[in-house]
């Protein structure tokens, strides 16, 4: 039990002020803390993102991201089962494609059979009743980086559209149950919501990263697919810049109007305004990512002991949801999960 900090009773002589209102009254004891506590982080709040690599019986270590790895097809599986224990009821899937596989078109994004869609069967087969959402981009499996498709050195927007229109397919008839683009191309959730419907997909959701910024935040992720080093410039074409607010409204807005079931804004941390101002003013299922690099600053930080970080995740995780966050993205989701379990 934690100790409870009394103050002694003043004594007569010392001075007193004359306080009507003394808030720290609400806090004196844990009790009465955790009756006027407005926010919490529950199990139901996390969304779990894993990356999957080829093989059986793989953990590959990610070494900008400590304590997350690269999971083969089999252990992907094992994770669904440790989040269904947990109660998470949703994991998000990442491919670490082949380099082989890799061109110029991303061809092998639109492949039924390609690491994802494979993983996806093979997750619904044992254990149905978990969310499983798949990233809709080009990048884990282009040869330049990119989420889009590029001639001349330009991002060709309704080519690749296109393109993430098949990709959607290929994982919605796989079993994936949230279509999650994170291109940020004009127009892609109204062309995938018709893609869907027209093959008679009308119950997968869309979850659009709708408020995607181009940040620094993203770097241990790129390793983590194997796009950091084939990634020639940046992606500031398409992804928002950081300096903007009302873009971001903007950008949710058209992506609700094309159809979005619910809306994301990433990074999560440095973009909580954006959260708050995105849930106030339209009031649909809005969620954060908190993003691979945050991620790495806390597990950094804890690992050289220089901040505590179970309370560190866990304020983190509470901040998004005093934002209006109604759920978070987070590599920290099982520990999390675990955490609030051993609560009750
Ligand atoms: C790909 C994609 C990215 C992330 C999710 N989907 C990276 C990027 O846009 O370069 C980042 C996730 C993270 O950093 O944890 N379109």
């Amino acid at each position: 039990r934690p100790i409870e900090m009394r103050d002694p009773a003043p004594r007569p002589s010392a001075p007193c002020l004359d306080l009507t209102v003394r808030p720290r009254r609400n806090r004196k004891s844990e009790w009465a803390r955790r009756l006027v506590r407005e926010n919490c982080v529950t199990t139901d709040d996390l969304i779990w993102p894993l990356f999957v690599v080829e093989g059986s019986n793989q953990r590959v270590e990610i070494a900008s991201m400590p304590g997350v790895e690269r999971l083969s097809v089999d252990q992907v599986v094992r994770a669904a089962e440790r989040a269904a224990k947990l109660d998470i009821p949703c994991i998000a899937l990442f491919p670490y494609t082949d380099p082989s596989l890799r061109d110029e078109h991303g061809t092998e994004a639109t492949n039924a059979e390609n690491l994802v869609c494979r993983t996806v069967r093979a997750i619904k087969k044992e254990f149905p009743e978990i969310g499983v959402l798949c990233d809709v981009a080009l990048d884990p499996f282009t040869s330049h980086g990119h989420d889009g498709l590029i001639q001349d050195g330009r991002i060709l927007n309704d080519e690749t559209v296109a393109v993430l229109v098949q990709q959607a397919l290929v994982q919605a008839q796989a079993g994936c149950d949230v279509i999650a683009p994170s291109d940020m191309m004009d127009g892609r959730i109204g062309a995938i919501r018709a893609g869907l419907d027209d093959a008679g997909f009308q119950d997968v959701q869309i979850m659009a990263y709708a408020a995607k910024y181009a940040s620094a935040f993203y770097g241990p992720f790129r390793d983590a697919i194997g796009s950091a080093k084939a990634l020639t410039g940046d992606k500031r074409t398409y992804q928002m810049d950081p300096a903007n607010t009302d873009e971001a409204i903007r950008e949710v807005e058209l992506d609700l109007a094309e159809g979005a079931d619910m809306v994301m804004v990433k990074p999560g941390m440095p973009y909580l305004d954006i959260v708050r101002r995105v849930k106030e003013t339209f009031a649909v299922p809005t969620f954060a990512y908190q993003v691979s690099g945050e991620y790495a600053m806390i597990a950094a930080a804890a690992n050289n002991g220089w901040l505590d970080g179970e309370r560190a995740m866990m304020e983190s995780l509470l901040g998004f949801k005093r934002a209006g966050a109604d759920g978070v993205l987070t590599y920290f989701a099982p520990q999390a999960a675990e955490k609030l379990k051993q609560q009750g």
